[in-house]
């Protein structure tokens, strides 16, 4: 009784939390609007509705989307089905599944129960919410059943949206500001995938409970801290005592009972890789989806990966990454404190990848943690800051909040929005932070600062890391360590050649709206960078590069006239202005000198004998 009542409540808020969304993105007007602190899930809120929907959920794989009225009718003597939603996973042919969420887990649990196995088929007798629903004479369908028929199935629950698509709709959009919204609203993780997440993380914890009736399965990273996009790969953590996370781990039982267990092995690292070999072993061998098991032991962080098959998921399972935890709940928090927060990242996301920054393979470049550290500590250092520093988090903590791992790395901040005590005075335009952001590291010293988000402010580097971003709980890591000296220097390029463009494209951007449809424009062009270095289709805009010959043909003055008839370049920021000036005034100096030079040796050419013409002329055909 008591937790059905928490649990309408819980399904109240979570209402309540989609519908304000929903006003929220309908109402999003170009002054920034946030939520107010009371309105918002926490964290631990947030994950423990999701976790309760996902104990209410069974996944049945149907021929069809077709197939749900029938479905719907036969599942119905289990209970009241509050939601449906379809989706579809592409192997050789296509698989299709209907996701039914049922108002309470002892209904799904019915469902479960009732199951039956394959007849036709050996296989390892697992009970689980992935099901199948096998076609029938016997079941008719009578026509008062489907007109009984009152919830709606949402269909293609997990489809991503396509670059065409996209690309059109952004075409389309009035301003900037609004192709960022768009770009976040179309491409962030919808409900479905959270939904598939979760499911994916429960199944892990019920293969481990008969020993471990205690042990939790979360998700977290971008899955779940608001940064994630449709498809993005799922970090799950699984500690076999579920107190460790999400709770307070202060209190110790006071009962004089106490478990008899089994010896730690003497290394905590040995301890963790052989458990979670025979965790992979068990995910290989008993559970049904999970395919292409591979275990990563040796890494820093050890992680199993596999493949589920029926949820269209590649998962990162870790059993010792609590900081990692940890830090997607402040990770979540700061996507939650402004509601700039999340599109300007999802934008610089997309950007970083389009120009080959990120790849999804690890490597020795920018990860989207690392590239999300940096936006934040953009968003830390602004005239008028937009986030809190994490230190101040810290300071905020009650005693709820403190938590420590068993490695001692303290992960004590406020999980509380009111308690930060944070005002944000900035009223800036998505736009115009992406911008400032770009201006921002275009003169950021990499070679000798390292960022501390802690502090919101930059420090001396401690070592020789090309990129250095000290990890915000694990205060001696660099978040960046991976980066080469080589494509650090490609950030610096593409985040130069980032400002350069945009703001072009927003000058460009107050042309008149019938002009733009054609072409593409505003951060479209930002995502095809490259290929905008080599041709620039539209003539409207002002090239990225500078032509050589506008900088040569310039006498005297340091005043650039104006390009394609256009006013002068304006630049926002004053120190980009003089490094331009800089360059262009240097360079100047030297075709002057190159003028001088040629007519000197064309001067001596004239005077000397024909076989330094022929020397001259192989040099330049070749
Ligand atoms: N993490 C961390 N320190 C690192 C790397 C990762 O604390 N050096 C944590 C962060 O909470 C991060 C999570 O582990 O969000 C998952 O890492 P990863 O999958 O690499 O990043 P995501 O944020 O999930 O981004 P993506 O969408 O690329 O998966
Ligand atoms: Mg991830």
């Amino acid at each position: 009784m008591v937790q059905s009542s928490i649990m309408i409540y819980a399904l109240k808020r979570l209402q309540k939390f989609y519908l304000i969304r929903k006003d929220f993105v309908r109402k999003y007007t170009n002054s920034a609007t946030t939520l107010s602190a009371k309105d918002r899930l926490s964290y631990l809120e947030f994950i423990q509705l999701r976790q309760s929907e996902a104990k209410r959920t069974i996944v049945v794989q149907v021929n069809s989307e077709k197939s749900y009225l029938e479905l719907s009718n036969y599942c119905k003597t289990y209970g009241n089905i509050v939601s449906a939603h379809h989706y579809d996973v592409q192997h050789e042919d296509d698989h299709h599944y209907i996701l039914l969420e049922f108002s309470n887990e002892e209904e799904a649990s019915a469902a479960i129960n009732d199951s039956t196995y394959n007849i036709d088929y050996t296989g390892v007798p697992v009970r689980s919410p992935f099901l199948w629903f096998k076609a029938t004479d016997k079941y008719q369908l009578k026509k008062n059943e489907l007109a009984m028929q009152q919830i709606g199935l949402n269909i293609d629950g997990n489809r991503t949206i396509d670059n065409e698509r996209l690309n059109n709709l952004l075409l389309a959009s009035s301003c900037i500001e609004d192709q960022i919204k768009l770009l976040y609203q179309q491409t962030k993780l919808n409900d479905v995938g959270l939904r598939l997440r979760f499911l994916a993380a429960l199944q892990v914890q019920h293969a481990v409970s008969g020993m471990f009736p205690n042990a939790n399965a979360q998700p977290f990273g971008s899955s779940v801290n608001g940064f994630g996009r449709m498809g993005c790969d799922l970090d799950l953590i699984l500690r076999l005592d579920k107190g460790v996370i999400g709770k307070t781990n202060t209190k110790r039982s006071e009962s004089r009972l106490v478990f008899h267990t089994k010896e730690n092995l003497s290394n905590g690292r040995s301890q963790i890789q052989r458990q979670m070999e025979t965790v992979g072993d068990m995910l290989h061998l008993f559970l049904p989806g999970v395919f292409h098991v591979r275990r990563i032991l040796q890494a820093r962080v050890p992680i199993i990966k596999y493949h589920h098959e029926h949820l269209n998921l590649e998962v990162d399972l870790s059993m010792n990454n609590l900081t990692g935890f940890y830090m997607s709940e402040l990770l979540y928090m700061f996507g939650e404190l402004d509601e700039r927060v999340r599109p300007l990242m999802f934008c610089v996301r997309r950007w970083a990848n389009s120009c080959g920054l990120t790849n999804p393979s690890p490597g020795r470049w920018i990860t989207n943690f690392s590239l999300t550290c940096l936006v934040i500590f953009f968003l830390q250092n602004l005239e008028q800051p937009i986030l809190p520093t994490i230190n101040s988090l810290f300071r905020s903590a009650s005693q709820e909040d403190v938590h420590i791992t068993e490695d001692g790395i303290n992960c004590s901040f406020t999980r509380d929005f009111k308690r930060t005590g944070f005002h944000c005075k900035n009223k800036s335009q998505i736009n115009e932070l992406l911008l400032q952001f770009f201006e921002f590291y275009s003169q950021f010293d990499f070679h000798n600062r390292a960022l501390s988000l802690n502090e919101g402010r930059d420090l001396p580097k401690p070592d020789h890391s090309a990129l250095y971003i000290i990890n915000p709980l694990e205060q001696i890591l660099n978040v960046s360590k991976n980066v080469s000296l080589e494509e650090c220097e490609r950030l610096r390029i593409e985040i130069r050649n980032g400002a350069w463009l945009l703001e072009s494209e927003i000058e460009y951007s107050t042309i008149p709206k019938s002009d733009k449809y054609s072409t593409s424009w505003g951060i479209l062009n930002l995502f095809k960078s490259h290929e905008n270095t080599i041709t620039r289709p539209n003539f409207f805009l002002k090239p990225r590069m500078m032509e050589i010959k506008d900088l040569f043909d310039r006498t005297g003055t340091d005043n650039p006239t104006p390009v394609n008839g256009n006013s002068s370049t304006k630049f926002k920021n004053l120190i980009v202005k003089k490094q331009v000036q800089n360059i262009k005034s240097q360079a100047r100096t030297e075709i002057k000198q190159m003028h001088l030079n040629a007519t000197t040796s064309s001067a001596v050419t004239m005077t000397t004998t024909t076989p330094i013409k022929k020397t001259l002329k192989s040099k330049r055909s070749r």
